[in-house]
């Protein structure tokens, strides 16, 4: 009677061992069966009660099922444990045949690699960086380069103003101020910087842009010196075979004022959209520094003349690699920025 009890517990226990696939639920199972009051326990109990059975035997067999589940329960834990290491070396493996995988390097923005080129064209020329704020005074920014009070540019459609005496630059020309305000000249100076304007965004236009400043001012400089630069740099910036046009132009700090024009390197004046037909693009302003100027920055301008020159970065940019929206070179898309 308890024999039958005793193998029948034996083949349950197998069963469920068969079914066990954690050690969680291993140490359940040898909870259930060997545990103070599990299964094994109970029938030692009943086993003791009946004492009509042969105690030396039944004793035995109770203790043959109980290291029958024991061993049972080692081997399993051991397979158990070696499969949870197996499948830990298996996730932890490493092919050292695979190839590596390829890490990829942040690179400068296309605007920045070429304001160096350019300022390093300038450099090459002789000139030197100085840097002025984006933050300026209407002092520095307008009136100490001769624009009259009422001039259009002040106005608040243009300008952003910060406050009653501060507002963010409209262009680099601040640096000549400020650059003078502290050295004396002779000074060749070139002055790269962002530039803020109250404008309609557009493919053309945007309301944050770059600009390069360069001036030169001497005893003895003349509209010739102004000629060679402007030449140098945009020959040396685009190819060997443009051509350039300038055209009067007006701006309070110079006297005379130019426009300058290259012909078109798309079509080579042979008419295309870049240059809307016209063969020609503009690509910079310059001038004579006004002696106006001259004479807000306590330099003599009997004495001392100059030239300046202001280039907007993006559209030598746009230009060069034909490039159609201006937008894009702050909008971080990667398709665009990885181009270059
Ligand atoms: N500062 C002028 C602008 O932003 C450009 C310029 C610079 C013109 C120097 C002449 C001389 O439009």
């Amino acid at each position: 009677m308890i024999q039958e009890q005793i193998d029948s517990i034996c083949q349950k226990f197998s069963n469920e061992l068969n079914n066990v696939v954690s050690l969680q639920q291993l140490s359940e199972l040898k909870v259930k069966y060997l545990g103070r009051k599990g299964i094994l326990k109970n029938l030692l109990s009943v086993f003791n009660q009946d004492s009509n059975e042969d105690k030396s035997i039944l004793g035995k067999l109770i203790n043959q099922c109980k290291s029958y589940i024991e061993e049972s329960l080692e081997k399993t834990q051991t397979a158990i444990s070696n499969s949870l290491l197996e499948e830990k070396f298996e996730k932890e493996k490493i092919d050292i045949t695979l190839p590596g995988t390829k890490r990829f390097l942040g690179k400068e923005h296309i605007l920045k690699r070429s304001i160096y080129e350019m300022v390093q064209l300038f450099n090459n020329m002789g000139f030197f960086v100085r840097e002025a704020p984006n933050i300026e005074t209407e002092e520095n920014n307008f009136s100490k380069l001769n624009f009259e009070d009422n001039h259009p540019a002040r106005d608040m459609q243009d300008t952003f103003y910060l406050d009653q005496k501060y507002l963010l630059r409209t262009h680099t020309s601040n640096a000549q101020i400020r650059t003078l305000l502290k050295e004396k000249p002779p000074l060749r100076i070139v002055s790269p910087g962002i530039c803020f304007r109250n404008e309609d965004v557009s493919i053309r236009s945007h309301m944050l842009f770059h600009q390069i400043e360069a001036f030169f001012l001497d005893e003895n400089v003349s509209l010739a010196d102004l000629l060679v630069v402007l030449k140098q740099f945009f020959l040396n910036f685009f190819s060997n075979d443009i051509l350039f046009r300038f055209r009067h132009s007006y701006f309070p700090f110079v006297e005379p004022g130019l426009e300058v024009d290259i012909s078109c390197i798309k079509c080579q004046q042979k008419g295309c959209s870049l240059c809307k037909n016209s063969g020609w693009l503009e690509v910079a302003g310059a001038g004579m520094i006004h002696p106006n100027v001259l004479n807000n920055v306590n330099v003599d301008p009997e004495k001392f003349s100059g030239f300046a020159i202001g280039i907007g970065v993006e559209r030598l940019v746009m230009l060069r690699h034909d490039i159609n929206d201006i937008r894009l070179f702050i909008e971080n898309d990667k398709r665009f920025l990885n181009q270059f």
